[in-house]
């Protein structure tokens, strides 16, 4: 039988005090929702994904553009979670059942809706219950003498008996699609909120005599639902340490889960070591053997074997060859190509730079728009001067230059094979192959100098 999937994302979120659509708010940099959705897509048998939105929609809407898939419905005032459902009846007609998930509950997996669904009966109604140290805030799940499920109460609406109830409804729900139409005309808001509560459906299922089938989630924190920015920060805890699992499984070595943040993709190789505090975003790509310093930020960067990132560095965009070393303290910015074994120092930024085997730019440096041969040395404190005000130039640099600490490459400009630069020059022109070029004033010495005297003083 196949399975339409509505995911109810129409509610304020009043507490996370936010001016963004909760179900836009970020896990792991990608909005609450889009875990959700990439979840349901998983499904076996998914004939279509629907979500209900209503605050923010437009928002919303806009902000999954892309996710044609997903047909949407407006709830227009959000009436509880009953109406939410018949807001979505629309597209529901040549439904066969019906999966209910929720946009701010995204740590779901989907082996373990996997599961649900295949311990429901065709002809039940199913429901993911879980046992909680602390149910408050849940609807309570209530057995009859024969244990089977006979409603749910909403916490509110409970009696100071029944609240003592661990068993609660997680809210995940798998629905029979042919007598919803008829369920949710049912519902009345006559409960403490004044809502129409999708949970009043159970006690219309067991009086029509239709099994009702819970699942004990093995892990009800994966029904954990984000409500406020503590919850957020919570969630997003253990979304790291879940996918830190999985790649600690495959061989990463990282120094402190707690202080890993994964917000993208993560290849790599053999023996890789990951320092404290390293946040990887996008598509990130590491070769064997690299070694990745505290607080390092890599954002769609391929590192090749036994590179090195010493602490603190930022790199972004960039490829970096096998054996090289960066950092600590430096900046990599889009479109640079670091060669193998080339060393990148402290306090150096470079940004579309090619820079060659073996080349190294040690410290306190700015390259931007350059292509740099093999075996080139970058003096401390050289600048390549690649703009000039209205617009950028390259700088080319032949293998095996030395360029002396210092120094001002005003771009456009080319320096030859084997060039010498000498320290402190101010290059405008082009540097021929081999020589020593250097632009420097002669140094003068005057003797018997004395320093000006502040007024007032004896002579
Ligand atoms: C609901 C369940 C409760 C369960 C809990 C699990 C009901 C009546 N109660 O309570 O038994 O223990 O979830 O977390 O279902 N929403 C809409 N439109 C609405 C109302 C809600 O789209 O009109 C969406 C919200 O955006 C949210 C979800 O439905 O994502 C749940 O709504 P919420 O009001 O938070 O339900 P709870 O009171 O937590
Ligand atoms: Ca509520």
């Amino acid at each position: 039988m196949s399975i339409d999937v509505v995911v109810l994302a129409a509610g304020k979120g009043t507490r996370m005090r936010s001016a963004l659509p909760k179900v836009l708010q970020p896990l792991a940099q990608r909005p609450l929702l889009a875990h959700v959705l990439a979840t349901a897509r998983a499904i076996r048998g998914l004939r279509q994904l629907h979500v209900v939105i209503g605050h923010g929609a437009p928002a919303v809407r806009n902000a999954f553009a892309e996710d044609i898939d997903v047909l949407w419905h407006e709830q227009a005032e959000q009436r509880g979670t009953g109406d939410a459902l018949r807001t979505a009846l629309s597209g529901l007609h040549s439904a066969e059942r019906v999966l209910v998930l929720y946009g701010d509950v995204p740590l779901l997996q989907a082996q373990t809706l996997a599961d649900f669904i295949a311990a429901v009966p065709e002809n039940a109604l199913g429901l993911c219950t879980g046992i909680l140290a602390d149910p408050h805030g849940y609807g309570r799940i209530l057995r009859g003498a024969n244990g089977r499920v006979q409603a749910i109460r909403e916490e509110r609406d409970c009696s100071p008996k029944e609240r003592q109830v661990a068993e609660v409804n997680l809210g995940i729900l798998l629905l029979p699609a042919a007598p919803l139409a008829r369920w949710l005309g049912q519902l009345q808001p006559a409960n403490a909120q004044g809502e129409y509560y999708l949970t009043d459906l159970i006690g219309l299922a067991v009086a029509e005599g239709i099994p009702v089938e819970p699942f004990c989630l093995p892990d009800p924190q994966e029904a954990l639902g984000v409500n406020d920015a503590a919850q957020l920060a919570e969630v997003e805890r253990l979304y790291q340490r879940r996918q830190l699992t999985a790649l600690q499984k495959a061989g990463l070595r990282c120094a402190d889960p707690a202080r890993f943040d994964l917000r993208g993709e993560l290849r790599f190789g053999a023996d890789c070591w990951i320092e404290p505090n390293v946040i990887i975003e996008g598509q990130v790509v590491l070769g064997d053997r690299v070694r990745i310093g505290a607080g390092a930020i890599l954002r769609d960067v391929e590192i090749a074997d036994d590179v090195e990132i010493l602490p603190y560095s930022l790199l972004e965009g960039a490829k970096i060859g096998a054996a090289a070393r960066i950092g600590p303290f430096a900046r990599i910015r889009p479109g640079t190509e670091i060669g193998a074994a080339a060393h990148i120092g402290n306090f150096v930024e470079a940004k579309k730079v090619i820079l060659g085997a073996g080349s190294k730019a040690n410290h306190l440096s700015y390259l931007g728009d350059a292509e740099i041969g093999q075996g080139v040395n970058i003096g401390a404190g050289v600048i390549t001067c690649n703009y000039d005000g209205a617009n950028k130039h390259r700088t080319e640099i032949g293998d095996e230059v030395f360029v002396g600490s210092d120094t001002q490459l005003i771009a456009p400009v080319k320096v030859g094979a084997g060039a010498t630069i000498g320290a402190g020059s101010t290059i405008t022109r082009e540097v021929p192959a081999g020589g020593l070029t250097l632009s420097r004033s002669p140094q003068k010495s005057i003797a018997h100098w004395r320093r000006p005297k502040k007024s007032g003083t004896p002579a």
